[in-house]
């Protein structure tokens, strides 16, 4: 009688332990089909993003945003771009050989064309958001300032090309994400596509 009392317990518990591993392989299977599979929104958040330049004054910046991070259109004036020229040796990078972008953007203006400025607004010290600080001689930041960026956070800066002063904490320039020109009035945030026009 023991016997079969025991007999009934064992065959309980393997059924038991049956049911809890293939409810354990249920729910393991979930969040693995889950993490390969992208949602619609992120497929929308990694998707390029076209940005309309044809009201954007010279002087003035755009922003809007790319995979969920801050990106920086500027329009600079002559004077803007005779500015870079001025301070290579406050630069910490001037060549931009440590810094993050695109080929087409590896040169002084770092742009595919010097008129416009294309950068992520994510200082790379410790990703504070930099401030547009346009004027040249700046009160705040002294007579020398050429205008550009200053990171609030722990005071870096950062050229109307978004490359980075000497001496800050920040150990490289602003990172140009990738992008190309449709026609002259559209930019396309996340291509790298032949320039159009
Ligand atoms: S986060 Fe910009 S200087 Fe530290």
């Amino acid at each position: 009688m023991a016997e079969q009392v025991d007999q009934g317990r064992r065959q309980l518990l393997t059924a038991a332990t049956t049911l809890t591993g293939a409810v354990g392989v249920a729910f393991a299977a979930v969040p693995f089909l889950a993490s390969w599979k992208p949602s619609a929104r992120a497929r929308a958040l990694g998707a390029p993003v076209e940005i309309d330049i044809s009201k954007l004054e010279p002087g003035a910046m755009l922003k809007i945003e790319w995979r969920g991070k801050p990106v920086w259109v500027v329009r600079r004036t002559p004077a803007m771009l005779e500015a870079l020229g001025a301070g290579d040796s406050l630069l910490a990078d001037p060549g931009s050989e440590q810094s993050r972008q695109p080929d087409y953007a590896r040169n002084p203006a770092r742009a595919r064309n010097p008129e416009y400025l294309v950068v992520l607004g994510v200082c790379t010290h410790l990703g504070c958001a930099p401030i547009s600080r346009f004027e040249h001689g700046d009160a705040e930041l002294g007579p020398d300032w050429p205008g550009g960026f200053y990171c609030p956070c722990h005071g870096s800066k950062f050229d109307l090309a978004g490359r980075v002063w000497r001496g800050v904490p920040a150990p490289t320039n602003l990172e140009v994400p990738p992008y190309t020109f449709a026609g002259t009035e559209r930019i396309i945030v996340g291509s790298d596509g032949e320039r159009a026009g």
